[in-house]
């Protein structure tokens, strides 16, 4: 039997709604969906073709793949789709096998989860004091011959957003080095301007993962893709399980990336108050949130403000639901808060107050 250390921290994952009581008032601002929903008319696309579901669905996701390779500009062939880039995360390491795998912790946690058993784990932190971000020097001293790297950008927790020269710059030093990037983009759909989609068919050695359950609000349907050279793709997708893109989540996908005028639209306002939500939460006493390219704050906890643990119990009891950042290394300081509607960012600006015995000036 495998044994298991107890987690001491509240959450290992975002989005646990599901063990509120039903029906109670849970605002959640521990995964970081669009909080305005999925593009205008989904339920209608999902009403119209829920007939298919008594046929297994395309096992090849043609018509998702076709609005992909139109939406991004690659081949149909260099693209996977999966369901949830979690999914391709498994496979892509499951194919690879590598004996290493390089990672920059704090990083999203199922990479170092999914590293199969045989495939040593190598650490090159992302340092606070840098902003959290990627340490391209050492990691292009660290790549050995065999070697998969792999990190999120923008990163997760901390949303730190790396420009897409020095990715690629990363990506020729491991090609030359017989290595792999696979860089998770899970949320570049925020900051499209340093995303590697489009060169990720070129051979240069990086593997592309993209999640369409964040900017299009998809959690619940499960639909990512995985977008690299045209053999390991198709090395990758023989370990996939059969229809594992279910019809719902394939339809959906098709119809919400090709919405051009929403993205737009999308993308400015949750930016917008991103900077806004930012700025009201660091007039709080000992709250510091960082600079983030997302929908998604990391925010660290200094005296007189509480724990991140005494934070997260607090505000749960208020029905807020916040993303507490112990299993990512991050001991009890630091707390990962989505960006919401204006109400609702409001409303968990005000709880804090109330938790920091912070008044609110009249008028
Ligand atoms: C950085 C990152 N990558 C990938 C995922 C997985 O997303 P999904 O499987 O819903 O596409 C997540 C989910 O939280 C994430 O934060």
């Amino acid at each position: 039997m495998v044994s298991r250390r107890p987690d001491p921290w509240p959450q290992d994952h975002g989005g646990d709604v599901w063990v509120q009581p039903e029906g109670a008032r849970v605002v959640d601002f521990s995964a970081s969906i669009n909080p305005y929903g999925p593009p205008p008319g989904l339920w209608e696309e999902l009403g119209r073709v829920w007939p298919r579901i008594v046929h297994y669905p395309d096992r090849r996701c043609r018509g998702l793949r076709a609005a992909l390779a139109h939406r991004f500009g690659l081949p149909g062939e260099v693209i996977l789709p999966g369901n949830g880039s979690a999914e391709l995360i498994d496979l892509v390491l499951r194919a690879l096998a590598p004996a290493r795998l390089v990672w920059c912790p704090p990083d999203f946690s199922l990479y170092a989860q999914f590293a199969p058993a045989g495939t040593a784990l190598v650490e090159v932190p992302r340092q606070a004091a840098r902003g959290f971000r990627v340490d391209f020097g050492r990691l292009a001293e660290t790549v050995q011959p065999g070697d998969v790297v792999v990190f999120s950008n923008p990163g997760n927790p901390a949303g730190c957003l790396e420009p897409a020269d020095e990715v690629l710059r990363l990506a020729r030093r491991c090609r030359e080095r017989g290595a792999l990037v696979l860089v998770d983009e899970a949320f570049m759909d925020f900051c499209p301007e340093e995303g590697v989609l489009g060169r990720a068919a070129d051979g240069g050695g990086i593997l592309v993962l993209r999640s369409l359950t964040k900017f299009y609000a998809l959690p619940g349907l499960r639909v990512g893709f995985l977008a690299g050279p045209a053999d390991l793709v198709g090395r990758i997708a023989r370990l996939q399980v059969p229809w594992s893109v279910n019809t719902l989540a394939q339809v959906a996908g098709a119809h919400c990336v090709g919405r051009r005028a929403w993205e737009e639209e999308t993308r400015a306002a949750i930016l917008g108050e991103a900077e806004r939500f930012r700025e009201r939460l660091g007039r709080l006493p000992g709250v510091r949130p960082l600079p983030s390219a997302a929908n998604y704050l990391l925010v660290e906890l200094l005296p007189p403000a509480p724990t991140a643990t005494a934070a997260y119990e607090a505000l749960a009891r208020q029905g807020i639901l916040v993303r507490h950042c112990g299993s990512f290394g991050l001991g009890d300081r630091y707390l990962r808060i989505a960006v919401r509607r204006p109400e609702e960012n409001e409303e968990l600006v005000g709880a804090l107050e109330g938790i920091l015995g912070v008044r609110r000036a009249a008028g």
